[in-house]
């Protein structure tokens, strides 16, 4: 006995029509713009043979379209394995009717998501579409809201990965918006809600779309998208580089490489890198570089309030999600821009269990009318909530400047870090030096002859009085002061000795962390 020729010849020919999508010569199309296909994109994501397609055979089931064939509905869905740990996915067929999104293109992608949520793995939505499939009117409509339900109903369960390699137009825009990281393709991608024209009869306003619809624009002005990819390939690439930080659902801890013993080596390194003399700055990625395994840190949201560095790496094999305050940007005051994003990136370690490491050196948050009336109270207390509310390991390194609310904002004792270090440089006080003393030295200084000399030596006297990280070790705000060269040894082995840490609070539906 063997399977009927005629049953092998019809299953064959139904695979081979499904997988060259809207036809070859479109398909053609999209390698001469630079772009991989939709199935070639799902190859490129996934170990070699290891992806499961589900709905290969799914068409559109409307009488409008009059019996057009839309191969798998224009959207390809599955499971397979990344690094050997199972991740769902689904990639946007643009040269099924470009890609737009009809009732069971929706169906397939709601059902991916089901069985991510299930199953407990993470989701890479790869969006390549004309939005809204307009034949399919109403439908249409009803299975983006039925995709935003299951983006919410699974943020925090499983982490959620958007790639944009192509339009991602109107509404459809905010799946990936729902979504924990955005990543977008520097050329072919676009997303806005309305584009030149509908803004130009709108408002008369002249839009063009380099300002505010490309990557380059998303990464920079905006902030709605975490990273940009140069191609295609390197838009995969990201997303498989980020998932190797995560864990596949939140009951899970993220893969650490946990080490039986912690290398206690000290690295002289880090001391040449703190700079001569209090003016000059100390460069955010000079630390991590040495801190981190490697010098391997995925650094997320690059282009967006540079004041603050983000990003993920491991330390001794342990992952760590890390905030860095860079003074070269904007003195590293924390402001409107700079806590969202850290706010957001605090929650998201939080959710997936990813410890926090913050290296602090902040003189405060960013004065100016244009900040107070931005809101950057709201905003500012988004930090504070952020880590008042997150219950993974936090550790806090100050390395410099640490002043006022920012001091807090950034992680203090206070606002539960389970370990809080500062380097000898460190300067933890209610405000910086030069204005400090104008208030609590005015008279001394108005009465001195050489008031230049004067305010020197005031400025030396209140370090030691009242911004010495002596001081703080003193009241038990700080466990240690260490040397910069014991940072990496001493963080490894406060990492080791949190990861057991679990914390239970009273239940409620959720904070109302300021938005
Ligand atoms: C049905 C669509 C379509 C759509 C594209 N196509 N968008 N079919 N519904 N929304 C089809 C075209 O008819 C064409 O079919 C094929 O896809 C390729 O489209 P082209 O226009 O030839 O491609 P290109 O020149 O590259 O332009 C791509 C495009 C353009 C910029 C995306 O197609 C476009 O502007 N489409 C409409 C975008 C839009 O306004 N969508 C609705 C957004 S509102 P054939 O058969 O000729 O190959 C929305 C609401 C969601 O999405 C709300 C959620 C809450």
């Amino acid at each position: 006995m063997a399977i009927r020729k005629e049953l092998m010849d019809e299953l064959n020919e139904r695979r081979a029509a499904a997988s060259v999508g809207g036809g070859l010569d479109k398909l053609e199309k999209r390698h001469q713009k630079g772009q991989l296909t939709a199935r070639e994109r799902i190859e490129e994501l996934y170990d070699a043979s290891s992806f499961q397609e589900s709905g290969m055979h799914v068409n559109h089931q409307t009488a409008e379209l009059k019996g057009k064939a839309l191969p798998g509905d224009g959207v390809i869905t599955g499971i397979g394995q990344i690094d050997g740990r199972p991740v769902a996915a689904y990639s946007q067929d643009f040269t099924v009717s470009g890609g737009s999104l009809g009732r069971m293109h929706a169906q397939k992608i709601c059902d991916m998501m089901d069985t991510a949520a299930n199953l407990g793995v993470p989701v890479v939505a790869i969006n390549d579409s004309g939005g809204a499939r307009i034949q399919e009117a109403v439908h249409s409509l009803s299975g983006y809201g039925q995709i935003f339900y299951r983006n919410v109903a699974v943020s925090g369960l499983v982490p959620q990965i958007a790639i944009i390699a192509g339009p991602c137009a109107g509404g459809a825009a905010y799946s990936p918006a729902l979504m924990d990281f955005l990543i977008m393709t520097r050329k072919n991608s676009q997303m806005f809600i309305t584009g030149p024209d509908v803004i130009k009869a709108a408002t008369g306003q002249e839009a063009p779309i380099e300002q505010y619809g490309t990557a380059q624009a998303h990464a920079s002005v905006s902030g709605n998208i975490h990273f940009i990819a140069e191609d295609d390939k390197h838009a995969l690439e990201i997303a498989r580089k980020l998932l190797s930080f995560l864990p596949l659902n939140n009951m899970q801890d993220p893969p650490h490489n946990i080490p039986t013993s912690i290398a206690l080596t000290k690295d002289e390194g880090m001391n040449d890198l703190v700079p001569e003399g209090t003016k000059a700055a100390l460069d955010a990625y000079k630390v991590i570089n040495r801190l981190v395994d490697g010098g391997d840190f995925l650094e997320v949201m690059r282009e967006f309030a540079k004041n603050l560095v983000i990003g993920f790496a491991r330390i001794e094999g342990m992952v760590v999600g890390i905030l860095a305050n860079q003074p070269a940007y904007k003195a590293g005051t924390l402001d409107v821009d700079s806590s969202d994003k850290g706010a957001r990136f605090i929650r998201f370690c939080n959710a997936f269990n990813i410890p926090i490491v913050n290296l602090v050196n902040v003189p405060g948050f960013m004065p100016g009318l244009a900040q107070e009336r931005a809101g950057i109270i709201r905003h500012g207390a988004k930090m504070l909530f952020a880590y008042s509310s997150a219950t993974v390991p936090k550790i806090s390194m100050i390395l410099g400047k640490s002043y006022g609310g920012a001091y807090l904002a950034m992680c203090s004792k206070d606002l539960g870090a389970d370990f809080v270090y500062a380097w000898p440089t460190a300067e933890i006080a209610v405000m910086g030096a030069e204005g400090a003393v104008r208030i609590i030295y005015r008279k001394e200084m108005e009465a001195a002859e050489d008031p230049k000399a004067k305010e020197a030596e005031l400025i030396a006297r209140y370090r030691d009085e009242f911004a010495s990280p002596y001081q703080a070790a003193e009241n038990n705000m700080i466990n240690d002061v260490i040397a910069p060269s014991e940072t990496r040894s001493t963080i490894a082995m406060a990492l080791r000795l949190s990861l057991t840490k679990r914390v239970t609070r009273p239940p409620k539906k959720h904070g109302l962390i300021p938005l």
